[in-house]
């Protein structure tokens, strides 16, 4: 049998071996904003919960479950890194392009998996404004 070339960067199998930032006690981590998504296209789900330092609205702590494939759990696993220290503001506006940068790429049929992340964490920073008061800041898509 001819043998399969991998199609996952280094940096991929990396963040899928040994993910970051795994949300592990989902009942007592102290969220000040939590995002539930899930993708259409494969039906997988993401959890992206965050902790913010309100003074300086910055993202403090960035922690994340998925029922998604390695794709989305590299990519998630990325973002929960990158997010960390960033603005609302900024945090925000990273896209799945970013990450899928910063993993060295990702095949083109499994782009749609970084979306995953990448969408519960805009839910989670809009859980946030509503729980304090700034539901004018919500972006709707
Ligand atoms: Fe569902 Fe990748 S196939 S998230």
């Amino acid at each position: 049998m001819e043998q399969q070339n991998w199609l996952y960067t280094d940096k991929v199998l990396e963040h899928f071996m040994n993910p970051k930032n795994i949300l592990l006690d989902e009942a007592s981590y102290q969220e000040d904003g939590r995002g539930l998504v899930g993708n259409i296209k494969c039906g997988d789900q993401m959890i992206v919960a965050i902790q913010v330092d309100r003074e300086k609205e910055t993202i403090k702590d960035c922690r994340w479950k998925t029922y998604g494939c390695a794709s989305a759990i590299a990519s998630t696993s990325m973002l929960s890194e990158v997010v960390k220290g960033l603005t609302l503001e900024e945090a925000y506006k990273l896209t799945p392009a970013d990450i899928t940068r910063k993993l060295g790429g990702l095949p083109e049929h499994k782009i749609h998996c970084s979306v995953l992340g990448d969408k519960a964490l805009r839910a989670a920073i809009d859980d946030y404004y509503k729980r304090t008061g700034q539901e004018d800041r919500i972006v709707h898509e």
